[in-house]
């Protein structure tokens, strides 16, 4: 048999080493020595080769506006939120376009090949709607992206909000969001959740909902997103986003909430590089962290997939487009720093997002599409803790991106060294 490419000598994401076969756009074989002849071999030993990370939560109608009009002063969500207000009306499809299409280069050339975003429909215009949808198009041979119907401004609270959901979702957008916290009560916010769920049912479509993202402990959305799921039979298929007034509630609740939210099988999307720097702002010290309460969740069973919400725009002033970032940071928050926890921080950037946004065509198994990325590190962990250098992606079978490693060169007298930084680690498995 012979293949289109053939990467040898690399370390599967469980420490086990193998060669990984591609042919017309799949993974053909994974197995150690692979012997056969290939369009083109690439030799990637000790490198780890990967599934391709996973946004599940993003904001692509905002990223690289930063700046405009002007940049959030207090740091805070509300006046992030009032800042996006303000350059909403300034928004030109082709800016929006132009912009989405600057990041996905960003994306794509870390390995980022399934994001899902967040589109404000609150704009009557529904200008970032059409945009994005353009783009998901113009992408779709290297990027899977999800589009999430998202009234900003509220459901309610907005006027136009409710039918302009509905609007987005027959111009084919791929989920129906919501933001219970910024509705003017607390009964609209659950009325919101009820009416957006029951949405999503008639539709056959996922829900992903801005839930609770506040540092009140009494925002309890996340207890009627997790009834409206049972309700509906929606299992599975419902992700509370955010969730950060669970780490300021009592935990007399939280002990009742868990279970429920495990026996609905929702999902939970913590953002750890936004959490960190937009909640707690009202706190003197101490300061609360703001993250959800990740470890709790795993325990429960819960699937938990780390998002990275915002890069460069009204809300946060950072960002690269790496996953990496965003696993180190909750990594820390979370104080998962056991090696079993920091493997599962990893997979909460790749497999387990992917989970929670249905890809059933991903992972690194014979037969999945070829979709893939080769770290200059050693395992997961390491990935982790050097934000590794990608040193290949590929999609669909492509190879997309590709750079050589490059040690820097340390020229001190008496220790000139190629410095790389690996350091691995006995597995303590
Ligand atoms: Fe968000």
């Amino acid at each position: 048999m012979s293949f289109d490419i053939l990467l040898k000598g690399g370390v599967l994401p469980d420490g086990s080493s193998a060669d990984v076969a591609v042919k017309d756009g799949r993974i053909s074989a994974i197995a150690p020595g692979i012997e056969a002849e290939a369009g083109e071999t690439i030799v990637i030993t000790g490198n780890l080769v990967s599934p391709p990370f996973v946004d599940p939560h993003f904001h692509m109608d905002a990223t690289l506006s930063y700046g405009q009009p002007r940049i959030n002063g207090s740091g805070t969500l509300l006046e992030g939120i009032g800042l996006w207000g303000e350059l909403k009306p300034l928004l030109t499809h082709e800016a929006v376009k132009q912009r989405a299409l600057a990041y996905c280069d960003w994306a794509a050339s870390m390995g980022l090949l399934a994001i899902r975003t967040h589109v404000d429909i609150c704009d009557d215009r529904l200008l970032a709607v059409e945009a994005l949808l353009e783009v998901k198009q113009e992408i779709s041979h290297y990027i899977d992206l999800q589009l999430v119907a998202f009234p900003q401004d509220g459901l309610y609270r907005s006027p136009t909000a409710r039918q302009n959901t509905i609007r987005a979702l027959d111009l084919g957008v791929d989920v129906v969001g919501g933001i219970p916290h910024f509705e003017r009560t607390m009964a609209d916010g659950r009325a919101s959740v009820t009416e957006l769920c029951q949405i999503a049912a008639q539709r056959g479509l996922m829900v992903d909902m801005h839930c609770d993202e506040s540092d009140d402990p009494l925002s309890r959305h996340i207890e009627q997103l997790a009834f409206e799921t049972q309700r509906l039979g929606l299992h599975g298929r419902v992700a509370g986003s955010h969730l950060t007034s669970m780490h300021s509630m009592d935990n007399y609740y939280v002990s009742k909430l868990l279970p429920l939210m495990a026996e609905a099988e929702v999902a939970a999307i913590p953002n750890p590089l936004i959490n960190i720097t937009l909640q707690g702002r009202h706190d003197s010290y101490p300061k609360r962290r703001g993250m959800t309460r990740v470890p709790e969740m795993l325990a429960h069973g819960i699937r938990v997939g780390f998002g990275q919400d915002c890069v460069l725009d009204p809300w946060y002033s950072l960002g690269t487009a790496d996953m990496l970032d965003v696993a180190f940071m909750g990594l820390h928050v979370a104080q998962m720093t056991s090696p079993d926890d920091m493997r599962r921080c990893y997979e909460m950037v790749t497999t387990q997002s992917a989970g929670i946004m249905g890809l059933t065509d991903y992972g690194l198994e014979v037969g999945k599409r070829a979709d893939l990325v080769v770290l200059d590190a050693g395992n997961p962990i390491e990935a982790i803790r050097l934000r590794a250098t990608r040193l290949l992606v590929m999609a669909r079978g492509r190879v997309i991106a590709q750079r050589a490693a490059s040690p820097m060169r340390l020229n001190i007298p008496g220790r000139e060294a190629d410095i790389d930084r690996r350091f691995l680690v006995p597995d303590p498995r």
